[in-house]
């Protein structure tokens, strides 16, 4: 179903009510009992997002690069159970093998600013490149939060896909192919990483989807570099340079690191930028004692506290934590429905892409594989 504004609206799952009757320790038996029973067919995925209730049942835990590849790689179990959001089960869809199936457990559980692209939309805005910009080659690059559509689109107009670890490398390897790049959902990762190659802000203009227009002129056409859609993370871009410079007034030594979705200023303001994992391995790898201010998704912030207490761990906003509702869908009380059901030999909430944008949509995925490494 799709709103006005071209959005997709995916509800939620139901499960029955007897689920939400469960104490944490109920829960939390039987879903040891129902991954103990279906033993190795199954493997647990789970982005950094996820809850600590959810998380502790993941298998292997990554960015969403790292989880692709682990899609990839780990795909000898029959089903793979998604703890993350839409987009991200889709890709290990096209990434693993055609019998493999891919669950996750709360349909609902989508991303908000992969919602801001859709097929109609991308294609107007090509169809329009192409006429205002006749002659020149134009690479796609759509961020890897975007549907498997938008992936295939890229994998058929010769463009790939990325992620917040790999994007200034995949950047490069379009521009070795075309003259400018069409970047979309995510305009702050987009321009942050033409921004750290040498960019002029003046040569990435906008695209806004909801217009069907450029945010600039003929001549700023012509002369960009990259064009970047109008989409945003609604919990990224919660951080701003206020709350950066309170950090430094009330904690002179503490660092400040965000993720590449926050805007430029945000990501300007920071000591470090980088996806989840990056994140991750920064404050693993700093000194006890030392403090940090995080610019990210809340469960991995409250993650990271909890397992560093020998470090100030807290988020760059302060007490206006900003939780991606989304990834909370997958609740544990999903996580056991969708596997006690699968123990009980019913595949639910099977995340299927059609074999046409598989195979478009794994071409891109694997030219970013290749480039990335
Ligand atoms: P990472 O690839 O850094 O995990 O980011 C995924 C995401 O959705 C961040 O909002
Ligand atoms: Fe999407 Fe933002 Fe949630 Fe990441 S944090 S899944 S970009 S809404």
């Amino acid at each position: 179903m799709a709103d006005e504004l071209g959005v997709t609206l995916q509800s939620g799952t139901r499960i029955p009510d007897a689920y939400y009757m469960l104490s944490d320790a109920q829960l939390d038996e039987r879903i040891r009992a129902a991954k103990a029973k279906l033993g190795e067919q199954v493997v647990l995925l789970g982005h950094h997002y996820q809850g600590a209730r959810v998380i502790q049942w993941a298998d292997f835990t990554g960015d969403s690069f790292r989880l692709a590849r682990l899609a990839l790689t780990r795909s000898n179990a029959k089903y793979i159970v998604f703890c993350g959001v839409h987009f991200m089960a889709e890709t290990a869809d096209v990434l693993s093998p055609e019998e493999t199936v891919v669950i996750l457990p709360d349909l609902g559980a989508g991303c908000s600013m992969a919602d801001m692209a859709n097929e109609r939309q991308v294609d107007d805005c090509w169809s329009e490149l192409a006429e205002r910009l006749p002659g020149s080659k134009i690479i796609p690059i759509t961020y890897m939060n975007s549907t498997a559509a938008l992936k295939a689109f890229c994998g058929e107009n010769d463009g790939a896909v990325c992620t917040s670890s790999n994007a200034e490398g995949i950047l490069k390897w379009a521009f070795e192919r075309g003259d400018k790049i069409l970047f979309f959902p995510d305009q702050h990762l987009g321009r942050n990483t033409g921004y750290k190659m040498g960019i002029p802000l003046e040569q990435m203009v906008i695209y806004n989807p909801l217009f069907g227009d450029f945010e600039c002129t003929d001549e700023e056409l012509k002369n960009a570099k990259i064009i970047l859609w109008k989409g945003f993370c609604s919990v990224h871009q919660k951080f701003t340079v206020e709350q950066e410079e309170e950090v430094r007034r009330l904690y002179p030594d503490m660092k400040i690191i965000v993720h590449p979705e926050c805007s430029l200023e945000v990501v300007l303001g920071a000591d470090y930028v980088g996806s989840t994992e990056h994140i991750i391995k920064v404050i693993e790898e700093s000194p006890a004692g030392s403090q940090w201010a995080i610019g990210t998704e809340i469960n991995l912030i409250h993650r990271l506290a909890e397992e560093h207490k020998d470090k100030l761990i807290v988020s760059l906003s302060g007490p206006n934590v900003c939780p991606c509702a989304t990834m909370y869908r997958i609740s544990p009380q999903h996580l056991c429905w969708a596997l006690e059901q699968l123990a009980a030999g019913t595949v639910v909430n099977h995340v299927q892409v059609d074999r046409e944008t598989r195979k478009w949509a794994g071409v891109a995925l694997e030219r970013m594989l290749a480039i990335a490494k």
